[in-house]
């Protein structure tokens, strides 16, 4: 486990997006000190735009109850588009949840499981606690969404940093109406997705899975190397549990 005096690569490396968390809620100064590390984000021109809502206790679960409700009644009320083309990012994420599925069983046709794996989704996963990382739409909102993905990464690192883990959840955002209705958000901030977190529950399988990374140079084209220097390796380079 890291803890705040873990160096960085370390910890970059510890971070993980945990399925299935402990009851057992966090600390109000635990709560505190990573929205403080994560408020040390960057943002274009220092913006900061993200607006960051935490639902725990009644909040919460009349949020997974809400969003429960919606999913079971086919109503989903997002603010963003989602999909992946049929292209390369398609394939990518096909692995990624046949991977996802193998390691909690349930099959290709297991309609039923799948349909248990969302609604596991709503409800956090268990966790004590859930951000919703609300934004204002400003232009055609790709730099605002940019600085929250920058303060959603700091967040999950203070979190890993302090003990605690998270995971980013794009389904959260499917139900952006009853997030707003719940905790009063008013309508022209617009979710672009939700972070449960909280204590990763040690017992569970799922929590092993370390999923697979492009080798670097898939990704990052370095022009002009410096003849000396450190190396990037990526360490993660097999998705094994
Ligand atoms: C913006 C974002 C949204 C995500 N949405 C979901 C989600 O809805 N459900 C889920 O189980 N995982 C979700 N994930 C977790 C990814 O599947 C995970 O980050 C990825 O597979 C890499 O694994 P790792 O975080 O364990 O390194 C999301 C991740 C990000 C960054």
């Amino acid at each position: 486990m890291a803890t705040a005096t873990t160096p960085l690569v370390e910890l970059l490396r510890s971070r993980y997006s945990v399925r299935k968390f402990l009851p057992a809620p966090m600390s109000a100064s635990d709560i505190q000190g990573v929205l403080e590390d994560a408020q040390t984000s960057p943002s274009n021109s220092n913006t900061q735009p993200w607006a960051v809502h935490i639902a725990s206790g009644a909040a919460r679960d009349a949020i997974s109850e809400g969003m429960l409700t919606a999913y079971g009644e086919d109503r989903t009320s997002a603010d963003f588009t989602s999909g992946y083309g049929d292209g390369l990012y398609a394939e990518r994420a096909q692995r990624h949840g046949a991977t996802v599925y193998e390691v909690w069983g349930v099959a290709r046709s297991d309609t039923e499981g799948r349909d248990e794996v969302v609604r596991d989704n709503l409800r956090f996963y268990g966790a004590p606690h859930a951000a919703f990382l609300f934004m204002p739409v400003l232009g055609d909102g790709v730099r605002t969404a940019g600085d929250i993905g920058m303060y959603a990464q700091t967040f999950l690192l203070s979190l890993t940093a302090r003990g605690f883990h998270g995971i980013p959840q794009t389904v959260l955002g499917m139900y952006a109406d009853v997030v707003r209705e719940v905790l009063g958000v008013p309508e022209d901030l617009k979710l672009l997705f939700g972070i449960s977190f909280g204590t990763a529950d040690p017992a569970a399988k799922i929590n092993d899975l370390r999923m697979h990374r492009l080798p670097v140079e898939q990704s990052a084209t370095v022009h002009e190397m410096p003849a000396t220097g450190s190396s990037l390796t990526a360490d993660r380079e097999c998705g094994k549990p």
